[in-house]
C-alpha cells in the first residue's frame, strides 16, 4: 500500500524520535492523527460515518458531535441494505466520498457491518443486516465507492459489538464457529475484497479479551489470515492497556491525547518489554496512511445530485409489509387524514455519532404539498413524547370519522432508539398504539408509515390496510414517502432482517443485555438462521418487502462450472405496473452431523422488470461458500452431500428448488461431544448445559463488583459509596442540559437539543470511568480516574499522589 517510495519511509523512519513515534500513534484534538512538520508528515483527519460525512464545526472535546458542517444526510445502513442493490450502495459511498474531499476528511468511519443479534440492539440503524452475506456485500460497496475517490475507511466495530448497553466494558462470549460464520464473515469479505485502508477496533472484549488488545483478532485472524495490511485504530477511548493494545497489532490510539497512555508506552519501548521494532511497525503503518494522503485541493460536488441520490435510494429502501390494495393511493382512496407528527417532523437519521447537519430536510408533509395533494392533518400525537395527548387524540379521532383513509405516520423517536444505550422492548410509545387501535375500533381504514431503524411490534397488523416502512429514509425521505404512497414509484426494498412478533421471540431472547458477559449461547442460529429451523411465527420474515406488480419465476436452471455455481431464472413481471424484484438463492444444507441452520443465503441480484415483461436474474456462489467452520481444524470443511439450491422471494416463500449434490470433498463427521450435537441439533431455547462444550472452555461469571474500578460502568457504581459520589458528579454534568433542553417551549429546537442532550444522558451511565478517561480529552483525566479507584482500593496516599499529578500537569501522565 506504499505511496511514496519505500526509502522515503524508511527515512522517516529513521529520522523520527521515540516521542515522535508515540504522537503518531494516537489522535490529536478528537478527530486528527499528530503531524511531525519537521519532516513533512500532516496530519491526517478521520470523521463519522456511516451515512454521510459529519464533519464537527469546532473540534474541541472528545464528544464534539452536535455541531456539524452542512453535508447530505443519506438513509442509514438499515435502508440501505433494504435496497438489496449495491450498486446504490457503491454510488452512496462515491458521493459520500466525494463530500469528505470538499471537507477535508481524509478517512471516513464508516461502513459499520456488526451483524444484528437483536433487533434491541440501539445502533442497529446504522449496520445492515442479521446476514453476513447482506452485511458484507454492502460493507463492500460502501468502502468500494469511498475510497473511489481517494478518501479511506474504517471498517468497525471489529468484532461481536452487538449490544450498546455494554460495549465499553462488556465480554461478547461467542463460540469459535459462530465467530467465524457469522460475526467476523462481513469483515473477512470486505477485507479480502476491497482491502479498507483502517479497520476500528470494538469497545467489548470477545471472548475475554478486549477487542483493543486482542491479538488473536487483530493480528492473527485480519492481518495473517486475511493479509490486511492497513492501519488498526481504537473505537474512540477502546483503549484499555495501551502496550498490549500495539502488541496485539493496535496501530493508532484515538482519539488519544492521553499521556498515561504514552508514558506507559514509552517505559515499554524503554525496557524492552515491548520490542522496539513492533512499535515501528505500527508506525509504519501510519506513515504508510499518510503518504496515501497528501495535502490535496478540496473538491467541490454537486449537493443537488447528492440529494436526489439520497431520496433514490429511500425510495428503493422502503419496505411494503402489507398492503390490501389499498396502496398505491388513489381516486378510490377518497377523502385523506393524516395523523401522527412524524409527518411534518420525520425521522431521519439516527442519534449519536453518526448524526449528520443537512443543509434541508423535505418531510412527507412538504412533499405532500409540492404535489398539491389535499389532505386534512391531525397530529395525534407528540412525535418526542411519550405521554399521550387526550386533546390532540379527540381532534384525530373526530376527524377520522369523516375521512376515507388515513394515514398514519408512526414510528421510534430518538429517545428510544439511539447509538449508546439499546431498547429494552420493541414496542412503539403508547400515545401511537392508543390511538392507532383507537382509529381502528373506530372502523378507520389505516395506512400505517413508519420511521424506524429496525423492527417494532406492530399492534393490530391484521387490521391495518397497508403498513409502508421506511427505515430512517435520510434528508429527502418525504419526497421517497410521497413518491411511494402515489404509486410514482413502485416500492422494491425487501428486509435485510427478519421481523419478530415479540421481543421473546428473537434469537437472542436468553442472553441479551442482561449483565457484561453476553452469552451468544445460540451460537450460528442468528436471526432466520434460529426462526425457520426453530419455526417461529413472525410478523415479517427475512427478505420480505411487497410491490403494486406481482413476479413469477419461470424456467430455472443451475450450472456447476468448477467451483462456480450459477443459477438463471426467469421473472415475469404479471401485473401492470413496472417493478423490481430481489431474487434471493438459498441453499438448503445436505443433511450432516454438524448442526446447520437449515438453509443460508448465498446469493441475491434485484431485476427490473417492466410491466408485461420479462427478466433473467444470475445468481452465483462458490461451493467453497456451503463450508462451515470445523472448530477441530480450525478451518473451512466442505462436505459431501446432496445439498438443495432455493429461489426464493423471501427466506418464507420458496419458488424453486433444484438439487446440488456435493463431492469429492469431506464425508460428514461432527467435532462437537455428543451433548452438543443433541442440544444444538435445533436452535436452543434458553442457555443450554451444553453451552461450555460449545465454546471448548468455562463460561465466565458476570463479574461481582464490591468497589469502584476502572472498568465498572458508572451505573453500576451507584451501588457504591465512591462511586455514588463520582457516578452522580459526572451524570449529573450531561443531566443538566438535557433538563434544560426539556423545559424548552415545543419547537424543532427543542427537540434537537432534547435529543442531543439525551443521547449522552442516557449513555453515561453505560460509560466507565477508563472509557471516560481515554474519550474526554482530558476533561476527565486518567489520573483523575486512577485516583478514584485508588481510594476505593483502599489505598489513600496513592490516590492522592494520583490526583496531585493531575493537579500539577493538568492532566496525569
Ligand atoms: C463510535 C464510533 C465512532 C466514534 C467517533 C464511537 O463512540 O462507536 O462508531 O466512529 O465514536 O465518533
Amino acid at each position: 500500500m506504499t505511496a511514496v517510495a519505500a526509502s522515503t519511509m524508511e527515512e522517516q523512519l529513521a529520522a523520527l524520535t521515540l516521542d515522535e513515534k508515540l504522537l503518531l500513534l494516537e489522535g490529536l484534538e478528537s478527530w486528527r492523527t499528530h503531524p511531525v512538520p519537521r519532516l513533512g508528515i500532516r496530519s491526517l483527519y478521520l470523521t463519522d460515518g456511516p451515512h454521510g460525512v459529519r464533519k464537527v464545526r469546532s473540534a474541541a472535546g472528545g464528544f464534539g458531535i452536535v455541531d456539524n458542517e452542512h453535508s447530505t444526510a443519506f438513509p442509514t445502513s438499515a435502508t440501505l441494505a433494504s435496497t438489496w442493490n449495491p450498486q446504490l450502495a457503491e454510488r452512496m459511498g462515491a458521493a459520500i466520498g466525494a463530500e469528505s474531499r470538499a471537507l477535508g476528511v481524509d478517512v471516513l468511519l464508516a461502513p459499520g457491518v456488526n451483524i444484528k443479534r437483536s433487533p434491541l440492539c440501539g445502533r442497529n440503524f446504522e449496520y445492515f443486516s442479521e446476514d453476513p452475506l447482506v452485511s458484507g456485500v454492502f460493507g463492500s460497496a460502501v468502502v468500494r465507492g469511498v475510497q473511489s475517490q481517494g478518501v479511506g475507511t474504517s471498517v468497525k466495530h471489529f468484532a461481536a459489538n452487538s449490544n450498546e448497553d455494554y460495549r465499553f466494558v462488556g465480554d461478547s462470549v461467542v463460540d469459535e464457529r459462530a465467530l467465524r460464520e457469522i460475526y467476523l464473515r462481513a469483515f473477512e469479505r470486505v477485507v479480502k475484497e476491497t482491502r479498507p485502508e483502517t479497520v476500528m477496533c470494538a469497545y467489548n472484549q470477545v471472548n475475554g479479551t478486549f477487542a483493543s488488545e486482542n491479538r488473536e483478532l487483530l493480528t492473527g485472524i485480519l492481518r495473517e489470515e486475511w493479509g490486511f495490511d492497513g492501519v488498526v485504530m481504537t473505537d474512540w477511548g477502546a483503549t484499555h492497556d495501551r502496550v498490549a493494545g500495539v502488541a496485539a497489532g493496535c496501530d493508532l490510539d484515538m482519539p488519544g491525547s492521553v499521556p498515561h497512555n504514552r508514558a506507559m508506552l514509552r517505559e515499554a519501548v524503554r525496557s524492552g518489554a515491548l520490542p522496539l521494532d513492533v512499535l515501528d511497525t505500527s508506525v509504519t503503518r501510519m506513515l504508510e496512511l499518510v503518504a496515501r494522503h497528501p495535502e490535496r485541493e478540496a473538491l467541490t460536488y454537486d449537493a443537488e445530485v447528492h440529494a436526489k441520490l439520497a431520496r433514490d435510494i429511500a425510495v428503493e429502501g422502503a419496505v411494503l409489509l402489507a398492503n390490501d390494495g389499498t396502496l398505491p393511493l388513489g381516486a378510490a382512496s377518497g377523502s385523506l387524514l393524516v395523523v401522527g407528527e412524524f409527518f411534518e417532523r420525520m425521522r431521519f437519521q439516527g442519534a449519536g455519532s453518526s448524526l449528520i447537519n443537512p443543509p434541508s430536510i423535505v418531510s412527507p408533509r412538504d412533499a405532500f404539498d409540492a404535489r398539491g395533494v389535499e389532505y386534512r392533518y391531525e397530529p395525534g400525537f407528540r412525535s418526542m413524547r411519550e405521554e399521550r395527548d387526550a386533546a390532540l387524540e379527540s381532534a384525530a379521532l373526530d376527524a377520522a370519522r369523516s375521512a376515507d383513509t388515513v394515514l398514519f405516520f408512526a414510528g421510534l423517536s430518538d429517545l428510544e432508539e439511539s447509538e449508546g444505550f439499546d431498547r429494552t422492548h420493541l414496542g412503539l410509545h403508547d400515545s401511537q398504539t392508543a390511538l392507532l387501535e383507537a382509529l381502528l375500533d373506530q372502523g378507520a381504514r389505516v395506512v400505517l408509515v413508519l420511521f424506524a431503524g429496525a423492527p417494532v411490534e406492530l399492534p393490530s397488523t391484521d387490521r391495518l390496510a397497508a403498513v409502508l416502512q421506511m427505515y430512517l429514509p435520510g434528508m429527502r425521505g418525504g419526497d421517497a414517502v410521497a413518491a411511494l404512497l402515489l404509486g410514482e414509484a413502485n416500492p422494491s426494498g425487501r428486509l435485510a432482517e427478519s421481523w419478530p412478533l415479540r421481543v421473546e421471540d428473537t434469537s437472542a431472547y436468553a442472553d441479551y443485555d442482561r449483565g457484561e458477559i453476553a452469552r451468544y449461547a445460540e451460537s450460528i442460529y442468528v436471526g432466520y438462521r434460529f426462526y425457520d429451523a426453530a419455526g417461529t411465527r413472525l410478523a415479517f420474515p427475512f427478505g420480505h418487502g411487497l410491490s403494486y406488480t406481482a413476479f413469477e419465476y419461470r424456467d430455472a436452471a443451475l450450472d456447476v462450472d468448477g467451483d462456480r455455481v450459477v443459477v438463471r431464472v426467469t421473472v415475469a413481471n404479471t401485473g401492470a405496473r413496472d417493478g423490481a424484484e430481489v431474487v434471493q438463492l438459498y441453499v438448503r444444507n445436505a443433511p450432516s452431523a454438524v448442526f446447520k441452520a437449515e438453509k443460508e443465503l448465498r446469493a441475491f441480484a434485484k431485476v427490473r422488470v417492466p410491466a408485461g415483461g420479462e427478466a433473467v436474474a444470475r445468481l452465483e456462489f462458490a461451493l467453497g461458500d456451503l463450508a462451515y467452520w470445523d472448530v477441530e481444524r480450525h478451518d473451512w470443511v466442505l462436505e459431501d452431500g446432496d445439498y438443495e439450491v432455493l429461489v426464493a422471494a423471501s427466506a418464507a416463500d420458496v419458488r424453486v428448488r433444484m438439487p446440488l449434490a456435493v463431492t469429492g470433498h469431506e464425508r460428514s463427521r461432527s467435532p462437537y461431544p455428543p451433548e452438543v450435537d443433541r442440544d444444538y441439533a435445533t436452535p436452543p431455547a434458553g442457555i443450554p448445559d451444553s453451552f461450555p462444550a460449545l465454546l471448548g472452555r468455562p463460561v465466565p461469571e458476570d463479574p461481582r463488583h464490591g468497589r469502584l474500578h476502572l472498568e465498572l460502568r458508572l451505573g453500576d457504581a451507584r451501588g457504591t459509596f465512591l462511586g455514588r459520589i463520582v457516578s452522580r458528579a459526572i451524570i449529573g454534568a450531561v443531566e443538566k442540559p438535557y433538563r434544560e433542553a426539556l423545559a424548552l417551549p415545543d419547537s424543532l429546537e427543542r427537540d434537537i437539543r432534547v435529543k442531543n442532550a439525551y443521547f449522552l444522558w442516557r449513555m453515561m451511565p453505560t460509560a466507565s470511568m477508563r472509557s471516560l478517561a481515554m474519550s474526554s480529552g482530558g476533561a476527565f483525566s486518567y489520573s483523575t480516574a486512577e485516583g478514584f479507584a485508588l481510594l476505593a482500593a483502599g489505598h489513600p496516599i496513592r490516590a492522592i499522589r494520583a490526583f496531585r499529578r493531575y493537579r500539577r500537569k493538568g492532566e496525569g501522565a
